[in-house]
Order: C-alpha cells, then structure tokens, then sequence
C-alpha cells in the first residue's frame, strides 16, 4: 500500500512526531466511539448526559437513567485494556519516534500501554477532582468497582444521594470531589492545553488517529500544527471533518495500521 510506505518514509524522517488521538484509537478495546451508530451519545444524548446542567436535570427528573449512564461507563473504563493501537505508539515512543501523545480519551488506555508524554485534554476517568481546591485523587480499580456497585441499586432519587455521600470521598480542604472529567460546556484544564498547544507548534508530523475532530477547542491542535507546517497524517476507517486538511489518508482501524507504521 503507498499510502502506508510514504507514512512510513515521513515518521523516518521526522524529527518531532507527535500523536493526536480521539475515541476511535480505544474503539477495538471495547470502548463504543462518541458519535455515529452505536455510539455513547446516541443512547445517552449530550443535551441530558453530555453538560453538567444536562445531568443534574437527568438525575431530578429520570435518575434511573443518570444511575445506568453511570454503571455503564464505568464498567466499560474498568473493562478496557489497551489493543494494538496503543501499544503501537507507545512503542514508537521507546524508539523516539514519537514525542508525545495529546488525547481527548479519559481512558487512561495510552499510559496503560506504555506511554509516557501524555497529554489529556479531557480529564481522567480513574480520578477525582474537588470542586473547591482542585486538588485531585486517584481512584483504584477496586475503588471504582465499589462505586459502580453502589450505584447499581439505587432506584430512586434519595437512594442515590444517600450513596453518592457514602462514595464519594471528601477533599482535605472540606470541599466536595467530583469525577476529573471535562464536559460540554467546562474549560479545558489550563495546564493541559497549554502543553498540546507547545507540542503542536513543536512538532514537524502529527499523526491523527481515531478522531471526528469536532469537538473545540480540542479540534483546533492538528490546525495549530499545520500553520506551523507540520505534515498531517490521519489513520481513521471513515473521513473525518479533518481528513481534506491532512497530507496523507490512510484508512483503516487503528489497530492495523499503528503496528504497521510502528515496523521500521
Ligand atoms: P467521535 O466519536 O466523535 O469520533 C470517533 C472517530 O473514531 C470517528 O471518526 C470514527 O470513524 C473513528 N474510528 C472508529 N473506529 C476506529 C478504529 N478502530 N480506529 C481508528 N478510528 C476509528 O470521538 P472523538 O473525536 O474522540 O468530549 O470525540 C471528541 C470528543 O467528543 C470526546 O473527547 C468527547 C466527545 O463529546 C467530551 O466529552 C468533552
């Protein structure tokens, strides 16, 4: 395939490759992709589950569902393990070819394989974060499974606070914790999208892999890159909004392809 040889000649001869990913690199270890058939927000629809107005109304109104979006993404987080994707990049990591990784995943999958220079954009579904301080607190498989647990059973309203106050742990500055996730209508951790800016002007090639690329500002680092001349190669089984602004389409799964342009 030419495609594949030329994105191989390019990772050779770049000198500063970073990767810019979105759900679709997680998609073949069982996490469902966003958008699209069978995607997260067709079951559980953004304008209820997506923004933090959306859920507070979900959980007066229909806190059954609010209880089954809860269960149902946390049992796939704590399910994932990394696939062929990540491990592919992780790996032209150790070989430096690759510098850094920014993500739009809360899945922590990527440093689970080995990557080390990981920027998320998002948050981290394994953490919390207190609301008053900011100061965060990781959460242990077996910690998430026992949330997960409790919820389960609610069945209504007073049910889930009594347990979301047993569950949830407190910050030492008294104030309330709550998942480290970013949603639709919240600003970006500062720190976070300071570093993928630096690593998009940095870089000379950004492979993008499994991603729409609507969401903003997230969608805007494969532009900053490409303003600042970097070449753009995108790994997806579907064009997305970014693929007529890439030098090279390469289409197929992450899984298949990543460990093909990781031989060299
Ligand atoms: P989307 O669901 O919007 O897009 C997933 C992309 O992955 C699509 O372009 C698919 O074609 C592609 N894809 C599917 N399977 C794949 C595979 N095996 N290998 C490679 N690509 C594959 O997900 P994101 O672009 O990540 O934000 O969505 C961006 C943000 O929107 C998310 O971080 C989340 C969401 O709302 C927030 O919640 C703030």
């Amino acid at each position: 395939m030419e495609i594949l040889e030329e994105a191989k000649r390019r990772l050779k001869a770049s000198k500063y490759t970073v990767v810019f990913t979105g759900a679709g690199i997680s998609a073949e270890s069982g996490i469902p992709t966003f958008r699209g058939k069978g995607g997260i927000w067709e079951k559980y629809p953004p304008p209820f589950f997506g923004n933090p107005i959306g859920i507070i109304l979900s959980f007066l109104f229909t806190p059954r569902r609010v209880r089954d979006f809860i269960v149902d993404a946390g049992e796939m987080f704590l399910n994932a393990e990394p696939n062929r994707g990540h491990i592919a990049i992780a790996e032209m990591e150790r070989k430096g070819i690759v510098k850094s990784v920014i993500t739009q995943n809360i899945d922590s999958l990527h440093e689970k394989a080995g990557s080390r220079n990981v920027v998320k954009l998002h948050g981290n579904a394994g953490k919390w974060r207190c609301m008053r301080c900011g100061k965060k607190k990781e959460s242990s498989k077996e910690e998430m499974r026992a949330v997960i647990e409790e919820i389960r059973t609610v069945s209504g309203r007073v049910s889930f606070i009594q347990r979301l106050r047993r569950i949830i742990p407190s910050c030492e500055c008294g104030g309330i914790m709550r998942p480290d996730v970013v949603l639709f209508m919240e600003s970006l951790p500062m720190r976070e999208w300071e570093r993928a800016v630096s690593e998009a002007h940095l870089c000379d090639t950004m492979l993008i892999v499994g991603t729409s690329g609507v969401v903003y500002p997230a969608g805007r680092i494969p532009f900053i890159a490409k303003n600042n001349r970097a070449f753009l190669i995108e790994v997806n089984p579907e064009p997305s909004s970014l693929t007529s602004f890439t030098e090279l389409f390469i289409k197929g799964r992450a899984g298949e392809i990543l460990p093909e342009l990781g031989r060299m």
